[in-house]
């Protein structure tokens, strides 16, 4: 297959196969070996590089787990364009000289890509921006002092990317589909229902480096803009399924800020950048973070297969583990959130604060009426087979008042609700336990007290 893009600022007109990945091509056909690989699967930030997109929005993002399908029309930047045409260091190369940023090296060529993209974005929030890139022995002090030297630098006028113009797309294969609208893909994948479908690929992508999985029949979802939508009406926020976990956090700090803070610890800035809220439900996985905060506030899911469309509640779509209600060649279309007054509160407890998967997460939007419980919908991820309601801590809430009282009396319900399992992350009784205490945490929130230890001042 003929892949279009441009790379450090020339247009490369490349052939490939689709599961190639960028860091595998970059380093065993371009030749361009600073691009380092660590760990292969999206965790370390190593293999680092910008991609700016057709709407000139530049992302840091891992090409470990980008395919090669994934790039088209968009350009590239590896760590060998970062210095200017003379040589001219860019700023923060500079800067990590200035300040010892760098001791074994191998880990820099990543770090000084995510901090180009920030500069290059206006971002100072150097903790999250760099939360994806692993350093194990320079220490994080000075690549911060290095990033903040160079936060007053202008941008180096080589850095503003050019648009890449969409090549012709050869029509859908019988193995392999690139389609450019959803109604394309509909068609295709109604005809080819065993395909695999290839969104964000931060999942997708481990199958090809891991377990070194073909995924043919394959159809890439990157070229569907119509699935990026973002609709806000008076009544309800309607989200294409390609529209990222980062695009998301984005939208959500300004109507649940809750869920944007929960999405702000969702692995990384370079995963957040490709993951997309249609992979995190499709996936079904029982430790996602999307659908717990998603089922709480009351989602609908609409899937679609060929010309036919169905809506259900998201909660139903969760069948059994690794069972969902999707038949072959449905795909995911949308999700509709209900508009409503903000009383969303979302934890995700993970052994780490940044870029770890979460052992529970807690989401409750909690009604109250004057004194009373009003309404409660409530949702857990990681406590059961899959992401689900807790049915009977509502019921147990409902009409009641709210006070601590009955949060205790609430309690037991839980254990009807789910029977969590034992795993390397957390034990059954730890996960029930912490469960019940975010519901204390929740209230507490609610009545006042500070709770977070990111919020508690000296
Ligand atoms: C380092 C790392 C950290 C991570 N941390 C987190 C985390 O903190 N929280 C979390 O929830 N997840 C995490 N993940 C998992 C992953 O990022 C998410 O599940 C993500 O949302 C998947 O989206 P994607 O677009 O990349 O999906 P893909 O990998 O492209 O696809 C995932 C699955 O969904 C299917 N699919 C994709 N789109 C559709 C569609 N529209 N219709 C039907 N099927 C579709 C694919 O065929 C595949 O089966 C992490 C992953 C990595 C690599
Ligand atoms: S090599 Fe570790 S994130 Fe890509
Ligand atoms: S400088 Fe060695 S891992 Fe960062």
């Amino acid at each position: 297959m003929e892949i279009t893009f441009r790379l450090n600022g020339e247009v490369r007109r490349v052939e490939t196969t689709p599961t190639r990945t960028l860091l595998d091509w970059l380093r065993e056909e371009a030749g361009l070996t600073g691009t380092k690989e660590g760990c292969n699967e999206g965790d370390c930030g190593a293999c680092t590089v910008m991609v700016t997109g057709a709407d000139g929005r530049a992302a840091a993002l891992n090409a470990c787990i980008l395919l090669m399908p994934q790039v088209e029309g968009k350009s590239v930047r590896t760590v060998e364009g970062l210095a200017g045409p003379d040589g001219t260091l860019h700023p923060v190369q500079q800067a990590m000289i200035d300040r010892h940023g760098s001791q074994c090296g191998f880990c820099t060529p990543g770090f000084v890509m995510s901090m180009a993209t920030a500069h290059l974005n206006g971002r100072t929030d150097y903790d999250d921006q760099l939360a994806g890139n692993l350093c194990r022995c320079t220490g994080y002090a000075p690549i911060i002092r290095a990033a903040e030297e160079a936060a007053a630098a202008p941008v180096p006028g080589w850095m503003r990317e050019d648009a890449v113009p969409k090549a012709g797309r050869p029509d859908a294969e019988a193995e392999l589909c690139r389609p450019d609208t959803s109604d394309a893909l509909a068609t295709w994948y109604a005809a080819h229902p065993d395909a695999t479908l290839v969104a964000g690929a931060t999942d997708v992508g481990l199958w090809v480096t891991k377990q070194l999985r073909e995924l043919f029949p394959v159809a890439f979802l990157s070229g569907c803009d119509d699935l990026r939508t973002i609709e806000v009406t008076e009544s309800d926020i309607r989200l294409g399924a390609m529209v990222t976990i980062a695009a998301l956090q984005e939208l959500m700090s300004a109507h649940h800020p809750s869920l944007a803070e929960l999405l702000r610890r969702f692995a990384s800035v370079q995963v957040r950048a490709a993951a997309t809220i249609g992979g995190n439900i499709a996936n079904g996985s029982p430790i996602g973070d999307g659908p717990p905060a998603l089922i709480a506030l009351g989602t609908t899911l609409h899937l679609r297969h060929g010309e036919s469309r169905r809506s259900l509640p998201l909660e139903e779509y969760f069948l059994a583990y690794g069972k969902q209600d999707r038949a072959p060649g449905e795909f995911v279309e949308a999700v509709t959130i209900p508009r409503q007054p903000d009383t969303l509160r979302c934890y995700k407890l993970s052994k780490r604060f940044d870029q770890d998967i979460s052992a529970v997460c807690g989401c409750f939007n909690i009604r109250i009426d004057g004194e009373r419980v009003e309404s409660a919908r409530i949702a857990f991820g990681g406590m059961a087979a899959t992401p689900k309601r807790a049915a009977a801590v509502e019921a147990a809430l409902l009409g009641q008042p709210w006070t601590q009282a009955t949060i205790e009396a609430a309690l037991p319900a839980f254990a009807e609700d789910y029977a969590p399992i034992d795993d390397m992350r957390a034990s059954a009784g730890y996960r029930l336990s912490a469960a019940q205490n975010m519901l204390r945490r929740a209230f507490a929130e609610d009545t006042g007290a500070a709770t977070s230890v990111l919020e508690i001042a000296p």
